[in-house]
């Protein structure tokens, strides 16, 4: 069987810096308090004519640079994003269209924070299976047009960007070793979005009681993230016979600090093995781990062969993980 390898990482986020020292201005918070409870320092912040496809291609376009390649080389784009530019159709075919691929399939999941975990591994079944020989998966969101900036409680902990890989099959041990998805929809309502899906259609009402933005029950969602994190590491590492400190780098969805902190402490993971870069963008949802990859990748932190996890945890619930050997 081929393996998916990732050959091309590349990450984009808005210039608008906004720091917690802005949010004073505007809430009644503290940076003393967000840095306390999240370990975030500021995120970026889309311009009003800048959508998530347009952060999406970017990434893309870097992701495929550094690969070699150009759009008529993919095969299969697959977008993890809450925030597409539309309901529908799909940011992918807005993205297929910005790079010009013209072979290729287009569609986005809906999966949350966990939506790249979840992309990544519809495109590597794809490899393994023989279908396709190269994809491109993003992570992409402009999460903050979706929080409601009166709620104290949500919107000091988001922020947008966006990060891609290109995947293509080889011959080989270096590749992803494996995937482990999983959900729960009985906690929905802990973390989601209430309209405008047909549940609760857009109505003047429904603006008025702000239904269209993400609500969520902080420290409920803290428990069962940390829980979830370890549970499905521990599922990736058990499938391929490693332990803890086999991984050389770990790379969490940046939820928050303190969920990454206390992720890594139930898995027995040093600070070393953790990639952390949540103090800069805040809660960037599904672009949260491609956008640490492109980082990690660019500034040298991983080298041929070594052992990589990615780990998620989102709205649905769904979580995640996939070990790859780099
Ligand atoms: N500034 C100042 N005070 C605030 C703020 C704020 N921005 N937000 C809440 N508070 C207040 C609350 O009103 C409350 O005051 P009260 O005691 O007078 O009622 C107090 O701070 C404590 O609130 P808690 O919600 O108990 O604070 P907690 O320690 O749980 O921290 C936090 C809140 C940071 C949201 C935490 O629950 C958390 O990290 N949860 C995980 C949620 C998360 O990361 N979700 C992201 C999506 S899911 C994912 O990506 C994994």
């Amino acid at each position: 069987m081929k393996k998916a390898r990732i050959i091309g990482t590349g990450s984009c986020v808005p210039e608008k810096v906004m720091t917690n020292y802005d949010l004073e201005k505007i809430l009644d918070t503290s940076h003393d308090w967000i840095i306390t409870r999240t370990g975030i320092n500021e995120r970026r912040i889309a311009a009003e004519d800048e959508q998530t496809s347009d952060l999406a291609t970017r990434a893309a376009e870097r992701a495929l640079e550094m690969a070699g390649l150009s759009g008529s080389d993919i095969e299969y784009i697959v977008v993890g994003t809450i925030t597409g530019d539309y309901p529908w159709p799909a940011t992918a075919c807005i993205v297929q269209n910005n790079i010009g691929a013209p072979k290729a399939a287009a569609f986005d999941v809906s999966a949350a924070c966990s939506g790249f975990v979840y992309a990544l591994d519809a495109a590597v079944k794809q490899i393994q299976a023989g279908a396709i020989k190269r994809a491109l998966v993003i992570g992409a969101e402009v999460l903050t047009r979706a929080i409601d900036w009166q709620d104290r409680n949500t919107c000091v902990l988001f922020g947008d960007g966006a990060g891609a890989v290109v995947l293509e099959a080889q011959d080989g041990e270096n590749g992803v070793l494996s995937t482990h998805l999983h959900s729960d929809g009985a906690y929905l309502e802990l973390l989601y979005q209430p309209g405008f899906g047909t549940r609760h259609p857009a109505t003047t009402q429904g603006l008025a009681e702000r239904i269209q933005f993400l609500r969520m029950q902080g420290n409920e969602v803290f428990k069962v993230a940390v829980r979830s994190l370890s549970e499905v590491a521990f599922e990736a590492l058990e499938a391929n016979g490693f332990k803890p400190e086999d991984i050389d780098l770990f790379i969490p969805h940046q939820a928050n600090r303190r969920i990454l902190e206390a992720a890594a402490k139930r898995i027995g993971l040093t600070e070393e093995q953790v990639f952390v870069n949540v103090d800069r963008y805040g809660n960037t949802s599904g672009a949260s781990i491609p956008l640490a990859l492109d980082e990690a990748n660019r500034a040298g932190r991983i080298k041929e062969g070594d052992l990589v996890m990615f780990d998620a945890f989102g709205g649905g619930f769904t979580w995640g993980s996939v070990l790859l050997r780099w």
